[in-house]
């Protein structure tokens, strides 16, 4: 999510965890060999689509539940159950979940000696012993399961646990290095080399994520990187780095970091400005300035899904907004272009309320995604933000969910054209 977008108007507890992961019926199988029961994993692509392991073609229809800002958990906690919310998601209908993620939680553990933080630690150090510890008493109240010395992994845990039992896929997203609100040109994480942004850090991170997560029988994919962009106030690493072959070199080491880690996972590709284009990837032209082109025997085999985001919020011209989507990298739905991929439209999003969804972006990318059967997650489940951009308990007016997690915020949105884009997608 960039935040520009808005500005514009455009666009020990570890016994109880354990036991709770490990009683749960889905992980008795070897996440390594095929389930012959839901998710069916693991998914693999073949052309333009995704498929499971009973060679069933699926798409992803979902929204996006954010783990990446200051506290590093799934947001919402303090309001609602995780089971709670986790039924909300499923009574639309969805079948995915794009499940965010800070490098910060991972270096964290690497300098605590390879266990995670506490969520006491992680809720003080984000919002002040004060709000902290109160904030913290609010989750623990709505969530019997978890305690003060649960670790935000944990909590992570206890989420893909219960996506899994509701059958809900998940698309794990490295979001961010450290661990806030994304994103701007100026916020550090933009690029490989800005100020937050160690891509030794990045690599680590995407491996032990990915070998955290094969206990987790709902995931299904790997987002190596959301929304790369321009370093706007670092005008040499913009210069020397911001472009396509630097991309290229990078997204080789995230998917072979990930790949060695996890070898069942789909891996995901986020093109450049804020992921409005893979156009080269798709169109196999120049990865410029070099002269390389996209090789697929550079990733593992069948396992490479694009993603787009799109917030043109003030579109007013349907053929124009799919023409877009389609020469900046959906084309590859089409099967007709020189490399082939599924592709996701993992960001959209807008203000939720009575009538801004009747507007010609969220109804033209309503019938886009349907009509291409591409997959997609709105941005954003969440109603608030434990912290956002330094403001405490952030109201976010773009959110499914209303303030307290209870409900949905534009529930004319959900009935008048929700439920039908994830019917019209999912059938
Ligand atoms: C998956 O989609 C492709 C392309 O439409 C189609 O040829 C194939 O039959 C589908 N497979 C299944 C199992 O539905
Ligand atoms: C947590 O505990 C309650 C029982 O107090 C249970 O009903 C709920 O489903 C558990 N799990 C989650 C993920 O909320
Ligand atoms: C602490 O929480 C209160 C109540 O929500 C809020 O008014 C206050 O601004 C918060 N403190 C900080 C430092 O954000
Ligand atoms: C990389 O991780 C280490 C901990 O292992 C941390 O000290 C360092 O600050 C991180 N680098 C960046 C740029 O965040
Ligand atoms: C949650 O928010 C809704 C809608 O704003 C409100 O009607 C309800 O009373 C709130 N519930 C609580 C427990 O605060």
């Amino acid at each position: 999510m960039r935040l520009i977008h808005v500005v514009l108007g455009l666009a020990s507890l570890t016994g109880t965890i354990a036991s709770l992961v490990t009683n749960s019926e889905a992980v008795l199988h070897d996440p390594a060999s095929k389930r012959a029961e839901w998710p069916y994993t693991p998914h693999v692509t073949s052309g333009r689509w995704i498929r499971d392991s009973t060679g069933k073609n699926v798409t992803y229809a979902g929204t996006n539940w954010p783990g990446h800002t200051d506290v590093m958990i799934p947001e919402g906690l303090q309001y609602q159950s995780i089971a709670f919310i986790v039924n909300k998601i499923k009574s639309l209908g969805m079948n995915t979940v794009r499940l965010t993620f800070a490098i910060q939680m991972v270096d964290e553990i690497y300098s605590n000696g390879g266990k995670d933080i506490t969520l006491q630690r992680a809720f003080v150090q984000a919002l002040g012993q004060t709000n902290g510890t109160r904030v913290l008493n609010q989750v623990l109240a709505k969530n019997p399961n978890l305690t003060a010395s649960t670790t935000r992994l944990e909590v992570f845990d206890l989420v893909a646990a219960e996506l899994a039992k509701q059958q809900i896929y998940i698309v794990l997203d490295n979001h961010i290095s450290k661990g806030m609100w994304c994103c701007s040109g100026t916020d550090g994480n933009t690029w490989w080399g800005d100020t937050y942004f160690h891509a030794g850090n990045w690599t680590r991170g995407l491996a032990y994520m990915a070998n955290h997560a094969k206990s987790w029988p709902a995931v299904t994919a790997l987002s190596l990187r959301n929304e790369p962009r321009e370093p706007s106030n670092n005008a040499n690493l913009a210069r020397t780095s911001y472009n396509w072959q630097s991309w290229y070199t990078y997204m080789k080491q995230g998917a072979t970091a990930v790949a060695t880690a996890n070898p069942d996972l789909l891996i995901v590709l986020s093109g450049l400005n804020y992921d409005t284009t893979i156009t080269p990837v798709v169109q196999n032209t120049a990865l410029t300035p070099g002269n390389g082109r996209y090789n697929p025997s550079d990733f593992p085999a069948n396992k490479i899904v694009l993603e787009l985001h799109n917030y043109e919020t003030s579109a007013n011209n349907c053929n124009n907004l799919q023409g877009n989507l389609l020469r900046n990298g959906f084309n590859a739905l089409s099967g007709t272009t020189p490399n082939v991929f599924p592709v996701m439209l993992t960001e959209f999003g807008f203000q939720m309320d009575a009538n801004t969804w009747r507007n010609t972006y969220s109804t033209c990318l309503a019938s886009f995604v349907t009509t291409q059967k591409a997959g997609w997650m709105i941005w954003v489940l969440a109603g608030s933000y434990y912290i956002r951009s330094g403001t405490q308990d952030y109201d976010e007016n773009w959110g499914l969910m209303n303030h307290n997690w209870s409900d949905w915020r534009s529930p004319s949105y959900v009935n008048g054209l929700l439920l039908n884009m994830v019917k019209g997608t999912l059938s």
